[in-house]
C-alpha cells in the first residue's frame, strides 16, 4: 500500500510517501521564524504553511520516484493541533484527494506520535502502555492491540514539552526549550536542586508540571547567579523522574508486553536511558520521527483497514481526543 501523508499541525509542514518498502520523507520546519516571538503565532504559522505545503507534496512524488496513480490513500493529521495549521493540511489533502479520486483519512495526531514506533518495528507484542510526551501533551494510554486506545492518565495543566519550553524561556534559553536545557544539562549536576517532583507519590497517572516551572522561576529569581548548567540538570532530571516513575508502574500494572513512547520530549537522552530499565520491550522513535512528522502519520493510517466513510467530508478538530473505537 503507498500512503502519501501531510502534517501541519503546529509548526512543521511535513509530506511523507510510504510504501510496503521505501519511505520518503521531507519536513520544513519554521522554528527560526517562531524564535523571533519566543513562540508560536497561530496566524504566521498556518501562512508558513501555506507558502511550502504543494512544493513539498510534489518533491516527494518525484524524490520516491512514484506517480501520483500510484498513490493509494492520503493521510492527513486532522487533530489535536493549532486549528489554523490543520486547517492548511486537512484542505489540501481534501482537495487532492477529490481531483485524484483517492481516499482521504483523517489522522489523530497523537496516534501518529504513538505509531512511529511502527516505522521501524513489525514484531510489536501487545498489550502495550503509550507515553506520549509532546509540547501540547502528557499522557499515559493502555493499548490493547493497535489502533485502539484507552487514556489512563494525563497533564492536568502544563506538557512536559511546555515545562521544558518555559523554563529555558526563564533562564534565558531559545526556543524550543526542551533541547537547549537537555545541551547544558549535560555538563551539570542533577543533585545540586531539588526541585519538585509533582503528584509522583498520586495514586493516578495525571501529571502536573506548572508547580515545577513555577519553582523553576523563583529559584532563578532569587539565585539568578547559580550555575545555568546545574540548574538545566536538576530541572530536566525532576521531570524525567515524574514521566519514568508513573510510566514503569502503568506498564506493571496493566502488564504490559511493550512501551511505545512518542512525541518530541522523546527524544530526551536521559528520559530515554532511564526508562530502558524495564521490564517490557522498549519503542522509542529515532529522535527525527520523535517530533512532529508525517511518516508517523502514513504508520498510523495503516490501522485503519476499511476505507473510511468520510472519505472527504471531514474538518480539522483542534481538540480531538484520542478515544477508544
Ligand atoms: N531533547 C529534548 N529534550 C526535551 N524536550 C525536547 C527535546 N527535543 C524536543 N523537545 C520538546 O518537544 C516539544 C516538541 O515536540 P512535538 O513536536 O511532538 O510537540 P508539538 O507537536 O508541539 O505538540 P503536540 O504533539 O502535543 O501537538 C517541545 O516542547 C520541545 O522542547
Ligand atoms: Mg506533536
Amino acid at each position: 500500500m503507498n500512503i502519501l501523508s501531510i502534517e501541519t499541525s503546529c509548526d512543521e509542514t511535513s509530506v511523507a510517501l510510504l510504501t510496503d518498502t521505501a519511505l520518503t520523507h521531507l519536513t520544513a520546519s519554521q522554528i527560526d521564524v517562531h524564535r523571533i516571538t519566543g513562540g508560536i503565532v497561530p496566524e504566521v504559522a498556518a501562512r508558513e504553511h501555506v507558502q511550502v505545503i504543494t512544493p513539498l507534496v510534489e518533491e516527494v512524488i518525484t524524490q520516491s520516484g512514484l506517480t501520483q496513480k500510484d498513490i493509494d490513500r492520503i493521510a492527513v493529521t486532522s487533530g489535536p493541533g493549532l486549528i489554523t495549521s490543520l486547517m492548511v493540511g486537512v484542505e489540501t489533502a481534501r482537495t487532492l484527494g477529490f481531483t485524484w479520486n483517492i481516499p482521504v483519512f483523517p489522522i489523530n495526531h497523537i496516534e501518529g506520535h504513538i505509531a512511529a514506533n511502527f516505522l521501524e518495528n513489525d514484531d510489536i507484542e501487545f498489550p502495550a502502555v503509550a507515553l506520549v510526551v509532546s509540547g501540547g501533551h502528557t499522557e499515559l494510554l493502555y493499548v490493547p492491540e493497535p489502533g485502539t486506545y484507552e487514556l489512563i492518565g494525563a497533564t492536568r495543566d502544563d506538557a512536559a514539552g511546555e515545562c521544558f519550553d518555559k523554563c529555558a524561556r526563564i533562564l534565558g534559553l531559545q526556543y524550543p526549550g526542551g533541547p537547549e536545557i537537555s545541551r547544558e544539562a549535560k555538563a551539570g549536576n542533577a543533585q545540586a536542586y531539588d526541585f519538585p517532583r509533582p503528584m509522583i507519590d498520586s495514586k493516578n497517572y495525571d501529571f502536573s508540571f506548572s508547580g515545577l516551572k513555577t519553582a523553576v522561576l523563583y529559584f532563578h529569581r532569587d539565585n539568578p547567579n547559580a550555575p545555568l548548567v546545574d540548574v538545566c540538570a536538576s530541572a530536566e532530571a525532576a521531570i524525567a523522574e515524574v514521566l519514568v516513575f508513573k510510566t514503569k508502574r502503568a506498564v506493571k500494572e496493566y502488564k504490559a508486553k511493550s512501551l511505545l513512547v512518542g512525541g518530541g520530549v522523546a527524544a530526551n537522552q536521559l528520559l530515554r536511558t532511564k526508562l530502558a530499565e524495564l521490564d517490557a520491550s522498549l519503542y522509542i522513535p529515532e529522535p527525527e520521527y520523535c517530533t512532529d512528522n508525517a511518516a508517523m502519520i502514513a504508520a498510523a493510517c495503516k490501522f485503519h483497514d476499511e476505507p473510511n466513510a468520510e472519505l472527504f467530508d471531514f474538518k480539522a478538530d483542534p481538540n480531538w481526543e484520542l478515544t477508544p473505537r
